[in-house]
């Protein structure tokens, strides 16, 4: 069974004609950027914003039309996958590095909606490191600040090579724990002299779709939103 397929194939049922959809980057943003392909072949007219490389490539070979973050006016919808995921929809993003690039779209868009696997359902956030992409310049000093809050940052490496993201810039994986104080570190991290932008989104998403090892796929509406 599987469940990323699951609720990626899911989203797909609430992409309408007509729309201009964020597009999410990872394994299970994978299935859905497919299905909106499907769609797309199928003849359903819709535009779309990629919050990666990857996803951009994958979404051209599927004929998916595209638009730059700078040519639209809204977003109806954003789709995206998720690291970790609490009951108040609090969350953990950027496994993939494309954190930046997720939040800005999901920040932009109508209506925001992520797609996981039932593993990421967690009671409180922090087991999974949370990714924040700094500046290369200064980024030992960003990595110090960091290591002085506590929050025992570590630079991410891909291949032997320190990894570089979409926007030329590096990640700092923190690992905090599950249970961290997710207010204190929200607000050091925001404005924290060479950090872009960090994976914590919170309350972000108007619903969830989870796909399930027993094949059930469930959505969970997000009622404070
Ligand atoms: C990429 C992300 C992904 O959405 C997140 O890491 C989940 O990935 P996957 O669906 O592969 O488990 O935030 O930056």
């Amino acid at each position: 069974m599987d469940m990323k397929k699951l609720a990626g194939d899911k989203a797909a049922e609430y992409v309408k004609d007509g729309m201009v959809l964020g597009l999410g980057t990872g394994s299970t943003a994978y299935h859905m950027v497919n299905a909106v392909g499907e769609l797309v072949k199928n003849g359903m007219k819709l535009k779309a914003i990629p919050t990666s490389k990857a996803t951009e490539a994958q979404a051209k070979e599927l004929g998916i039309p595209l638009l730059t973050i700078d040519e639209v006016d809204h977003i109806d919808l954003a789709i995206d996958g998720v690291d970790e995921i609490d009951p108040q929809f609090n969350a953990i993003k950027g496994g993939g590095g494309a954190l930046y690039r997720e939040k800005v779209v999901a920040t932009l868009a109508d209506q925001v909606m992520w797609i996981m696997d039932e593993s990421k359902l967690v009671d409180k956030i922090g087991a999974f490191h949370l990714p924040v992409e700094i500046a290369q310049y200064g980024s030992k000093q960003a990595m110090k600040q960091m290591e002085d809050y506590g929050f025992h940052p570590v630079l991410r490496v891909k291949d032997g090579k320190t990894f570089v993201t979409d926007n030329g810039n590096y990640i700092a994986d923190l690992h905090l724990g599950a249970g961290f104080d997710i207010d204190d570190v929200y607000g050091k991290l925001t404005g924290m002299l060479g950090v872009l932008e960090h994976g914590l989104f919170l309350n972000m998403c108007k619903r969830i779709i989870v796909g399930c090892s027993s094949g059930e796929v469930k959505v969970i509406e997000n009622s404070g939103k």
